[in-house]
């Protein structure tokens, strides 16, 4: 693979906090990725900037040892050497000017080598109580400015959570909005980037198969669920404050949502998708305090106290089942289910579409319920398949269930976050917004969720418990 033209112009990534763990964990790793796929600029260069005492070579056995560690497998040493290349050090503090100072000498200097202004990429790999100091000093040094309307574009890019609530989001995207332009930001959510949620637009508006039918005419139900196996392990501290629902539900889950119910874009335009999105979260129904407790669930795992950072009598949720409704004459009345959690078992992720029984039908009386489902799994397996009934053979009308089935890949194809990291990166620099999330979608994904996190904060719904690596709360919430 060569980069494309849109991609191959000089590019300078600074990486505020960069010997954090979201480097560790996905940055990093997907800059190799993309290195060895030969899709970044041929002239790059990241920069960590942290508070870590490091020089240049320091930092860079620091990236040896994380795409080590996390390859597992064979890599030419030659390609790490190269690799590691790429990388520079500054040491700063992000509420210290100085040290954004010395950050643009830094930058400036790899200009001049290379006799251009090349495009710079803020990457805020940082905890969300950092980002309005790092926003205001990435301004106020001039950081952020291009070098002109033509030449050295500047970006930069934010990590989920956004706020913990409408408010904080409100106020951070009032301090970015008048920072810098629109076109300058780039807000991550990662499912966004997930192959088989990619995968949804092309399934519903490149086929005439399903899409005359999907509204509350024939659609029944909608279900949207992520069980994940792991547990809080070592983020007791990050995961205490913020629970499931505001962990995974209120962003990834609502992003599927949009997916699955959002209208015809038209167009591939970015700012088309994203407002087409939005529109569709807008109309979530807000819920009302005595629907809260007839429609949410929550509960937390036995043990989940015990954990490092976690408060002593803690009830926040490891698990959550929201019954969510959408007020436009398309899906009025169709419940749409979002359940998620952490030690629950074998992971499964998917998106189950569930087909009214048809009327009449022409099947055998007292026969099951004649429901179509279809299934988008995106694990353990990208997979699609599609529920359907047939007549059994013989002479008898009866019939049974059978499967549609569509592998996307094997799952060793795909490495956790590697892809969805790579993509989102590389779209950056390309300057694609089809997968970022925009300040529209950020307010109207709070406004639905702010009174449901608040009835819960107020304990107005009962916490269950559940025994670890199992799928009994699973049962106990069936009637959500
Ligand atoms: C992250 C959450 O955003 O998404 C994690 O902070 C969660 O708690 C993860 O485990 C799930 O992502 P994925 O890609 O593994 O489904």
């Amino acid at each position: 693979m060569t980069p494309d033209p849109y991609t191959n112009i000089p590019t300078i990534l600074v990486a505020l906090g960069g010997t954090g763990d979201l480097m560790r964990r996905k940055v990093i790793p997907a800059f190799f990725y993309l290195y060895k796929q030969g899709a970044l600029p041929d002239k790059f260069k990241i920069v960590g900037f942290s508070r870590r005492d490091m020089d240049d070579s320091q930092f860079r056995s620091y990236v040896k040892e994380v795409i080590t560690a996390h390859a597992g497998e064979l890599i030419f040493p030659e390609v790490i050497e190269s690799f590691l290349k790429l990388f520079k050090f500054q040491q700063g503090e992000f509420n210290d000017r100085d040290s954004y100072r010395e950050l643009k000498k830094t930058i400036d200097e790899c200009d001049r080598e290379w006799g251009i202004c090349s495009n710079k990429l803020f990457y805020l790999a940082v905890a969300p109580e950092f980002y309005k100091t790092i926003f205001q000093n990435l301004s106020d040094s001039k950081l952020s400015e291009p070098c002109s309307k033509h030449e050295g574009w500047t970006r930069l890019i934010i990590e989920k959570p956004f706020g913990v609530d409408l408010k904080t989001a409100k106020s951070i995207e009032k301090l970015l909005t008048k920072l810098f332009k629109r076109r300058q930001i780039y807000r991550i959510d990662h499912y966004l980037a997930k192959e088989m949620l990619q995968n949804i637009l092309t399934f519903r508006f490149a086929n005439n198969l399903f899409e005359q039918q999907w509204n509350r005419q024939f659609i029944e139900k909608i279900q949207i669920r992520a069980l994940e196996s792991l547990g809080v392990e070592k983020r007791g501290a990050f995961y205490d404050p913020v629970g499931a629902f505001m962990d995974v539900g209120q962003n990834h889950f609502l992003q599927m949502l949009s997916l699955v119910t959002m209208e015809h874009p038209k167009s591939f335009d970015p700012k088309i998708i994203q407002a087409t999105r939005a529109a569709i979260l807008k109309k979530l129904q807000v819920p009302k305090k005595k629907d809260i407790q007839k429609n949410t669930f929550r509960a937390q795992y036995d043990g989940y106290r015990a954990i490092e950072g976690v408060k002593r009598g803690s009830n926040t949720e490891t698990y959550f089942k929201v019954r969510a409704y959408l007020n436009t004459p398309k899906w009025k009345g169709v419940p749409i289910i979002l359940e998620g959690g952490k030690r629950l078992g074998d992971p499964l992720k998917e998106i189950i579409v569930t087909f009214k029984h048809p009327k009449p039908c022409l099947c055998p009386p007292d026969q099951a319920h004649h429901k179509n489902e279809v299934i988008i799994r995106f694990e353990p397996k990208d997979e699609i398949l599609i529920e359907f009934w047939s007549k059994k053979p013989g002479f008898a009308l009866d019939t049974a269930p059978h499967t549609f089935h569509y592998l996307l890949r094997e799952p060793k194809a795909h490495i956790p976050y590697i892809e969805e990291y790579a993509k989102l990166l590389l779209d950056c620099i390309k300057g694609d917004q089809t997968l970022f999330v925009s300040t529209d979608e950020i307010k109207a994904m709070w406004h639905f969720t702010d009174p449901i996190l608040d009835a819960w904060k107020k304990d107005a719904v009962p916490l269950h418990t559940y025994k670890p690596d199992t799928k009994d709360i699973i049962e106990k919430s069936a009637h959500i």
